[in-house]
């Protein structure tokens, strides 16, 4: 089955969608995107995932390239074409194609890319035995809240956790504190049973999924704290995990080689994974 990308206004055929090389997306990475998970035909967290948009969109003054319906209904469409009923749709609005001047444009519309994939939730191996990570300095601008396309820190953390064996990149901070991974959230759950994340600050981008398992947390009555912590508080945790739409929630049970609590998966996240997905009326059998 061939592949459908939605294209400024049109349904192209994937291989033959592009957009003009001085889209300025292409050449400043100036714009901005979001990935929803879609299970069994639904959305999850659409409306989250509007807001966060419509709020990249604003900090950067991009004008919105349609409304909020509008745009689900190409959503739709988009999964729609490519018969997706699971899997993932990604959304991506750029200022648009001006002759390239560093300034915005004026009188230039938005470009709007939609594309749809199929892809397995999060591995089963993942969730059950747990992953590694590496952390690495946050090389990144001081606007992470910003869901920009600019990701080539992200990129090159991700590139060293690949080298390094690793399933993620933690981004540390001058400050030694764990901001959040290359795509995904940080948590750890203290020796007292709290549930520690970084405050949705500039720091970081504030994760719909994260979003989600605070609610969890909250609804299973876990104490929260919304604060920073060090990779050395991280390594003495009982344990730790990441969020993301794709990897939902994945035990982290390495840090640099080294185990995090007894090494194995523990309690707390796997209540949290339940609970994040039972949200949805899910559970970790719905999607593989
Ligand atoms: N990444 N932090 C960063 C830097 C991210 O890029 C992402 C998402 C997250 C988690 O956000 P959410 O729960 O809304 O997916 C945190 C997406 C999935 C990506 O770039 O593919």
């Amino acid at each position: 089955m061939s592949r459908v990308a939605y294209v400024n206004g049109r349904y192209v055929p994937h291989a033959e969608a592009g957009v003009h090389i001085e889209d300025r997306g292409y050449q400043f990475a100036d714009g901005v995107y979001e990935v929803i998970a879609l299970i069994g035909g639904r959305f999850l967290d659409e409306e989250g995932h509007h807001e966060r948009l419509e709020r990249s969109l604003r900090e950067l003054r991009i004008a919105q390239p349609m409304g909020r319906k509008a745009l689900s209904h190409v959503l739709r469409q988009t999964a729609r074409y490519n018969r997706l009923t699971s899997g993932i749709v990604y959304v991506q609005v750029t200022r648009g194609v001006a002759r390239r001047d560093h300034p915005f444009p004026a009188d230039t519309q938005p470009s709007l890319v939609v594309t749809a994939r199929r892809i397995k939730g999060p591995s089963a191996a993942a969730v059950e035995q747990g992953v590694g990570v590496i952390t690495t300095p946050d090389i990144r601008w001081l606007r992470r809240d910003i869901k920009s396309i600019s990701l080539l820190p992200n990129v090159l953390a991700k590139q060293a956790a690949r080298e390094n064996k690793a399933y993620e990149a933690w981004l540390v901070g001058e400050d030694g504190m764990v901001h959040e991974g290359s795509s995904t959230n940080a948590w750890i759950v203290t020796k007292e049973g709290v549930l520690v994340t970084h405050p949705p600050a500039d720091a970081i981008l504030n994760g719909i999924t994260r979003l989600g398992v605070l609610a969890a947390a909250r609804k299973q009555g876990i104490k929260v704290e919304e604060r920073p912590f060090t990779v050395d508080e991280a390594r003495k945790a009982k344990e730790a995990f990441i969020t993301s739409t794709t990897s939902h929630v994945i035990p982290v049970v390495a840090i640099d080689g080294q185990p995090v609590g007894n090494g194995h998966p523990g309690e707390v996240t796997r209540a949290l994974l339940a609970g994040y997905l039972a949200g949805f009326g899910l559970s970790s059998g719905s999607f593989q």
